[in-house]
């Protein structure tokens, strides 16, 4: 085997593996592997152990100093990094008491930042997609799922699709593009809802493929955005065409997740909104539950019920919801362990919301846990002991990241 190196030792090892991806998980079904290496060749790992069980002659020894806790690369499964202008007056209205359809009327919203995104250039959007990314390195996340939707006709969701593609080959991250043309109707466009998504099916799918700038589709299932009458053709499209769908539903009102059971969609994310009526059901089919606690935090509403959908049986993963709107903050640890002392998650079901589980969201079952064959993503906190990284909320950061392999952060 090529260039193999061995890399620790760490205090503990945090594998990720032997986990349920669906239902509750209980503390003691952790693995931890003390004073452990992890053993890689060309980006992957080869083994992980005991240290002093895989030194060898043929290996080099990446050494790692003092106490260190290392765990799989976060995964956020939900983002929309890719965008112009900010929307602090929002904010600050919001904060004022002023209602989200007051604000909307008072040219904030998602249509602001539709307006912004449209004056930015690409490589202005790739600049800031590329300082963002930064930010989410320094807080362990290794892989981030990216959404256009602030383009909102077929010239400007391409622009964003291709801006998130060059950011993907300039950031140290893998970014996971999504098509969210069916964000909202956007206000320019003069016929109905039904006519605006057969435009984006007919016009703009097929340049999706060509370009391979995506293979998933999201829709926001909303009063406020499209019904679940209305953007069924849609779905059907998508699939028709070999797209994986994703769904923004139950943030205010439920529908959403009842569509994207129906389609079989990889994920129902936001379900701030969910009864017990959807979240049996969720329980029940393969679809992942993600929660966006950034979206709660920003809006400063209810979080989704982690805790109720866990122990009904849902795979539950969590995510930044990162925007410039709902959720400016963008730190999906802090969020997690928030989510986690509200809804009174363990740590174990927090960590899998952020590993494995959110690597389920995105069909990627390359990374997520640490076993051999899977990609060489991991981090290290500054700790000996795992169960620091929720009580310290977010705010002790990963020393060190790597990506394939290779030492990308080292704080
Ligand atoms: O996931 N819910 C709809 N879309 C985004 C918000 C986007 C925005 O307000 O700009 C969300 O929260
Ligand atoms: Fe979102």
């Amino acid at each position: 085997m090529k260039n193999l190196k061995l890399i620790g030792p760490f205090t503990q090892i945090l594998p990720m593996t032997g986990l349920s991806v669906k239902g509750a998980l209980q503390d003691g079904q952790l693995t931890v592997i003390d004073n452990g290496g992890i053993l890689v060749s060309e980006g992957k790992i080869i083994k992980v152990g005991s240290f002093e069980d895989l030194i060898s002659d043929t290996v080099t020894i990446e050494r790692i100093e003092g106490e260190q806790v290392c765990l799989p690369g976060f995964v956020d499964a939900h983002t929309h990094i890719c965008f112009g202008g900010n929307r602090a007056n929002d904010y600050a209205m919001r904060n004022g008491g002023r209602s989200y359809l007051e604000i909307a009327k008072a040219g904030g919203g998602i249509w602001d930042t539709v307006t912004h995104t449209r004056k930015a250039s690409q490589d202005k959007l790739v600049n800031g997609i590329v300082q963002r990314c930064q930010k989410h390195l320094g807080n362990g996340v290794t892989t981030l799922e990216v959404k256009s939707g602030y383009g909102l006709s077929v010239t400007q969701e391409l622009k964003m699709l291709r801006a998130i593609k060059k950011g993907n080959d300039t950031v140290v991250q893998d970014l996971i593009p999504t098509c969210l043309a069916a964000h909202m109707k956007p206000k320019d466009w003069a016929g109905t809802p039904t006519a605006y998504l057969e435009h984006i099916a007919n016009d703009l799918f097929p340049i999706l493929h060509k370009e391979n700038l995506t293979q998933r589709i999201d829709a926001f299932i909303e009063e406020s955005a499209f019904s679940k009458e209305g953007i069924r053709p849609y779905f059907e499209n998508a699939k028709q065409n070999g797209f994986d769908i994703t769904v923004h539903a139950d943030q205010f009102t439920t529908g959403g997740s009842q569509l994207a059971i129906e389609f079989n969609a990889l994920s129902a994310d936001h379900l701030e909104a969910s009864t017990s009526k959807e979240i049996m059901a969720l329980a029940k089919s393969n679809v992942v539950a993600v929660a966006l606690p950034g979206a709660s935090l920003g809006l400063g509403c209810n979080f989704a019920p982690a805790r109720q959908l866990l122990d009904a049986g849902a795979a539950l993963a969590i995510a930044s919801d990162h925007n410039p709107g709902s959720a400016p903050m963008g730190d999906l640890l802090t969020q997690a362990c928030v989510l986690g002392s509200f809804e009174k998650l363990t740590n174990i079901e927090v960590l899998a919301g952020i590993t494995f589980r959110a690597a389920k969201a995105l069909n990627l079952g390359d990374r997520g846990n640490l076993e051999g064959g899977k990609l060489a993503d991991f981090i290290c906190f500054p700790t000996g002991n795992y169960q620091e990284i929720t009580y310290h909320q977010g705010q002790l950061k990963p020393g060190k990241v790597w990506k394939n392999g290779v030492k990308v952060g080292d704080g």
